[in-house]
């Protein structure tokens, strides 16, 4: 299966132009471990605050260490309530130092299904050697949905842009208003459909000259503020190197085209698909 056109091109070997990823960070867990006296207060806190709206034991001590970290690094001030609730994190609006709204999206570290995770780490140059256990590989998908935001936000793709990660905790652009967070391609009526296919086959686009595919992209994983599309989720985002990468790629274009075909657009899967891979 070794594609000649495409290493000729390349210098290096494939995915050379990843950077690597460090999941040896457990410093939430030192301080778990050590819970000094300053971070008992910070749990306290969080549990009997009624501005942090978050029920008492939603997290366990190294995901308030974690918290307590982005706290102390100065990315977080206050804890907000849910925006989300999902199967393997939940999504809680905080508020930064300065006053503004960020995202904290918070993966479980048990509850997660961390062997489909593991095989979208398969064939990542960004995690070789990872370890295989619930633990690291829950750890290496939070770090990869930051990379993976960096990654598109370079591109050009609009996301919503990553501030800071720790441990199981990622913090990142809040995207929505005041009172609410975005709406989802799903709760919306597009008034021009057209424009808006345009914008997400060129997103597609741009991540796949980026060489990532998002693998989990539909009308769920798109958000509109103020006339804009957000693409979310980036989490299982692979490399073109993956060894399923064009199936995701296939169906995230049959997802996208189907959407947007039945909100009034002229769209068409393998249109789409020859688009995105300038095939
Ligand atoms: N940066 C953000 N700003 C505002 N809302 C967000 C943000 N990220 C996620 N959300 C909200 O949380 C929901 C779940 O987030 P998502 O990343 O899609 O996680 P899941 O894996 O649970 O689908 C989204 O549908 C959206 O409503
Ligand atoms: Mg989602």
């Amino acid at each position: 299966m070794a594609d000649d056109d495409f290493v000729e091109e390349t210098e290096g070997a494939p995915g050379d132009e990843f950077e690597e990823i460090d999941v040896s960070d457990t410093e939430a867990d030192r301080i778990a471990r050590k819970r000094d006296r300053e971070f008992a207060e910070f749990r306290k806190r969080v549990k009997d605050a009624d501005q942090f709206k978050v029920e008492a034991g939603a997290f366990d001590d190294a995901t308030y260490a974690a918290i307590y970290k982005l706290v102390q690094d100065g990315y977080v001030a206050a804890l907000g309530g849910p925006i989300s609730t999902g199967k393997e994190a939940n999504v809680y609006a905080a508020e930064a130092p300065e006053g503004e709204t960020v995202a904290l999206k918070v993966y479980r570290v048990n509850a997660s299904d961390f062997r489909q995770m593991r095989d979208y780490l398969e064939g990542d140059p960004r995690f070789e050697g990872i370890r295989g256990d619930k633990k690291s590989v829950v750890l290496a998908w939070t770090r990869k949905e930051f990379a993976n935001l960096k990654r598109a936000a370079e591109a050009g793709v609009k996301v919503p842009d990553p501030i800071a990660v720790q441990r199981n905790v990622l913090a990142m652009e809040y995207i929505g208003g005041e009172d609410e967070a975005a709406p989802t391609l799903t709760d919306v009526t597009l008034e021009n459909p057209e424009t808006a296919y345009e914008v997400v086959k060129e997103y597609m686009r741009r991540l796949y000259d980026a060489k990532l595919v998002h693998g989990d992209l539909s009308e769920y994983n798109i958000v509109v503020h103020e006339g804009e599309l957000t693409v979310i989720d980036v989490g299982q985002a692979v490399t073109t190197y993956h060894p399923n990468a064009d199936e995701f790629l296939r169906r995230d274009c049959r997802n996208v085209a189907n959407f947007f075909s039945r909100a009034g657009a002229d769209a068409d899967v393998d249109d789409l698909y020859a688009f995105v891979t300038r095939e």
